[in-house]
């Protein structure tokens, strides 16, 4: 049933989107996305054969990930076992990946791809990993293929690349909480971070609308929190609000969550888990009502926004539950960073609330604002006393940052610019550029959006590195992170379709130096690539690319 609501979405979705408004294809012969910095073409074909080697001059379980990942994709379509050994220099036929000190980017790669041989250097595993994504991108598009293609030769076109990052975070966030999209669909999603070279999954796990992560000591979470009893029909911004009555929710376990970290870690990406606080969180209040400053009862949201009930910053019971809640999270996820959230928190309730007043008087804060400040500090004290660091949404600048705090700057680049010349980390995220849940071509005829209108020759035109900043300021500016909001995802087929291709030009600003960026190149190589896209499956959107209103100017 499920499978036949997916696929008649994915039929309406093709039929029903934008006028195509494709770029012809201007023939570009090594089609890699994100552009790589430097790239020589030159004659001839590297051809796999049964006879061919993976070598690594260090063997070890990181570079055997870069190895296996490249054995994997010559074996699927071929058949073709390659063995993988350690040894100190390339060998006719063969693939030669080796560390290389001299390399100075730990992302960064070099590779050569001669009639006779592939040699790939790199500072660190990862390197070769994305040596190996590039390789991918150079071979026909049947390596996609899980089976045997009878036939097939397998040939790299002979080039030189030397390739390294722009942007030492690179990353793409999931909401899960206003609709939840099966382990497998996340996977895909990791897949295609991965093929892009980028390297942080930022997975928001928490919402009003469902907690979505199992935590063993507080089962309500997941018991009551993780369903509400209907979804709103429509747009969230629409009076009446109307609901289609059916039961929606689910949960990812702890063995789902460790399953999908390590298919990450296999792709040398890290993912980030986001627990919100002290907004958007109503699942948790409905879950157990004492945490709120009124003790509810509280229920699941059904409709989208921002609720006026949040956690108590009076109560130290919130502040417990809060760290029992991320001492599991900080047991399952090894990232360095913990998300969380700190974004659209109403002070309406602590305005009124007894614990939150004193509170305020006992801290001899000045206002609410300053407690949130309160409130984040001291979560980062104890997420830091397990040796991680947090990272909030650029309110947490409101009332004071707390002293270690990394910056998501998403309501435009403000935060981020002011968090900079604070001499805090920023990743750049302004919803007027990477926001992919907001429509990418006019919406007439479009399902239905958040709104916005962000078509992908926009996303593709932003610069992450804020202007404005100094030089010894822009060291904080650590990369750029595209995110895709939920509400109106409610199949995986339709948050393919508002992930990709915008995902694929968020990769690139990350990646590309700025020089290099252009649009009509990044669109000739996307067309050469689609082929890769459609074999891999994916429902990428097929509709105007181009930024039609600023033309219209
Ligand atoms: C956000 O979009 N509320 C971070
Ligand atoms: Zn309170």
């Amino acid at each position: 049933m499920k499978k036949t609501l997916y696929f008649i979405m994915g039929l309406i979705l093709m039929i029903g989107g934008c006028k195509s408004g494709n770029a012809p294809f201007t023939g570009k012969a090594l089609a890699i996305i994100p552009a790589p910095v430097s790239i020589t073409e030159m004659n001839g074909d590297f051809i796999f054969s049964g006879k061919s080697k993976i070598i690594l001059s260090v063997l070890d379980s990181e570079t055997r990930l870069a190895a296996d990942c490249l054995a994997d994709f010559v074996r699927n379509p071929t058949g073709i076992d390659l063995s993988v050994e350690e040894g100190s220099k390339p060998v006719k036929g063969s693939v030669f990946m080796t560390l290389d000190s001299a390399i100075n980017n730990d992302e960064g790669y070099e590779l050569t791809v001669t009639p006779k041989k592939i040699v790939v250097r790199a500072k660190s595993a990862v390197g070769l990993f994305y040596a190996v994504q590039t390789i991918r991108q150079l071979m026909p598009v049947e390596v996609e293929s899980p089976l045997v293609v009878e036939g097939l030769v397998l040939s790299v076109p002979a080039c030189a690349i030397k390739d390294e990052p722009r942007f030492g975070y690179r990353g793409m966030h999931l909401d899960v909480g206003r609709h939840m999209f099966p382990v497998a669909y996340i996977k895909r999603y990791i897949d295609m971070i991965a093929l892009h070279k980028m390297n942080t999954f930022h997975w928001h796990l928490t919402e009003d609308q469902g907690w979505r992560i199992e935590i063993k000591k507080y089962p309500n979470l997941t018991e009551t929190g993780a369903f509400r009893k209907e979804t709103l029909i429509g747009h969230g911004g629409k009076k009446p609000f109307t609901y289609d009555g059916k039961p929606y929710g689910g949960f990812y376990t702890q063995d789902e969550v460790k399953e999908i970290i390590a298919y990450a870690a296999s792709k040398f990406i890290t993912v980030i888990p986001e627990i919100e606080m002290p907004g958007h969180a109503m699942a948790a209040l409905a879950s157990y009502p004492n945490l709120g400053c009124t003790k509810g009862p509280y229920e699941v949201q059904t409709r989208w926004g921002v609720f006026d009930d949040v956690y108590c910053a009076g109560k130290e019971e919130t502040f417990n539950f809060l760290q029992d809640v991320l001492t599991e999270v900080i047991e399952l996820f090894p990232s360095e960073y913990i998300h969380i959230g700190g974004d659209e928190c109403p002070k309406t309730r602590w305005e009124k609330c007894p614990l939150c007043q004193k509170r305020i008087k006992d801290e001899g804060l000045k206002n609410e604002s300053e407690l949130q400040s309160y409130f984040v500090q001291r979560i980062e004290k104890f997420v830091a006393s397990k040796g991680r660091r947090i990272i909030g949404w650029d309110e947490i600048l409101e009332g004071g940052l707390a002293p270690e705090a990394t910056v998501m700057s998403w309501r435009g680049t403000t935060g981020g610019i002011a968090a900079a010349r604070q001499k805090h980390d920023v990743i750049m995220t302004p919803s007027t550029y990477v926001y992919i849940d907001y429509y990418q071509c006019e919406p007439q005829g479009e399902p239905l959006a958040i709104g916005g209108y962000l078509p992908l020759e926009k996303v593709y035109s932003y610069n992450p590195m804020p202007g404005e900043l100094s030089q010894e300021e822009q060291k904080y500016i650590l990369g750029v992170q595209g995110n895709l909001w939920s509400e109106y995802l409610s199949t995986p087929v339709y948050m393919e379709y508002m992930a990709y291709p915008r995902m694929f030009a968020i990769a690139e600003i990350g990646w590309a130096p700025d020089r290099l960026k252009d649009f009509e190149d990044f669109l000739a190589r996307f067309e050469a690539q689609k082929k890769r896209y459609d074999a891999i499956g994916i429902n990428y959107f097929k509709g105007e690319y181009r930024d039609t209103r600023a033309q219209a100017k």
